[in-house]
């Protein structure tokens, strides 16, 4: 498979910190295996010590107290407005937005970080707890992951090494408990996200978890059928993956996120 190459040092560390075991092989006697074998099957089942899932189970998100989305919104986005907006504008927008009933319950809007002309952009859910205090995409115990996948690929989101990356979210404001994104909440934050990728203009989009891919490729398709092969979002290359918050949940599955990941390094970027 073209995603397996020649781990330097550097890289075997961080796969380490993402938790996937690299398969070397023995200096003995004992035959090898097949040459695709270089990124071991899954790993171990889930580590006692993994960090807990980002946002709540299913059960937990139904017993939550019922928040209202608002199908008539006081203010509506203007699509075509916004569609023209430069960074400042767009920021002050996403700011004062009145869109869906989530502007009630957040305690701030979380717009996207990174380099504003980044080659990689990542799209992830919806902000969680610590986004919603602290006003940045991805600073919880997912987040870390992403970070970690991201230094992995020589990415960070606070440098412009290899092009930079940027990161925003379908959502820009947190859904109370950490329930799933609701449909008339995606559509109505979407021109926020569209904005930001006409204004990023990256070379390659990573489309993470459901709602993101959903929101950008317009399909319920799983991501299980999706990844392994490159999509487009007006244009630019999409790659789909797991969402960090699931591998944190399911850590066999980070073999996979890994590839994508190759897969991605794997798109030229000019
Ligand atoms: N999950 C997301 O999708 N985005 C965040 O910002 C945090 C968690």
């Amino acid at each position: 498979m073209s995603w397996v190459r020649e781990l330097d040092a550097r890289q075997r560390a961080m796969l380490d910190e993402m938790g996937v075991k690299v398969w070397t092989p023995l200096p003995t006697t004992t035959p090898a295996p097949a040459p695709t074998a270089a990124v071991a099957p899954p790993p171990a089942p889930a580590a006692p010590t993994a960090a807990p899932p980002m946002r709540a189970p299913a059960a937990a998100a139904v017993a939550a107290p019922p928040t209202p989305t608002h199908p008539t919104p006081a203010r509506p986005v203007d699509t075509s407005a916004v569609a023209s907006l430069d960074w400042d504008a767009l920021r002050q927008a996403v700011t004062g937005c009145q869109a869906c009933g989530l502007c009630q319950s957040r305690r701030q809007t979380v717009f996207g970080t990174g380099h504003g002309q980044a080659r990689w952009m990542i799209v992830g859910e919806a902000p969680g707890e610590q986004e919603d205090r602290q006003g940045e995409p991805f600073v919880g115990p997912a987040g870390q992951l992403l970070d970690a996948m991201l230094r992995a690929t020589g990415r960070d989101r606070r440098t412009e090494a290899a092009g930079g990356v940027y990161i925003a979210n379908v959502l820009k404001c947190r859904p109370p408990a950490n329930r799933n994104p609701a449909p008339d909440e995606v559509l109505r934050c979407e021109p926020f996200l569209a904005r930001q990728v006409a204004l990023v203009q990256p070379k390659l989009i990573m489309a993470m978890g459901r709602f993101a891919v959903q929101s950008l490729l317009r399909t319920t398709e799983p991501i299980g059928r999706l990844r392994g092969r490159v999509h487009r979002y007006e244009g630019v290359p999409v790659i789909v993956t797991y969402h960090p918050a699931y591998l944190l949940r399911n850590p066999a599955d980070k073999a996979k996120a890994w590839a994508d990941l190759c897969l991605a390094l794997d798109q030229p970027l000019d």
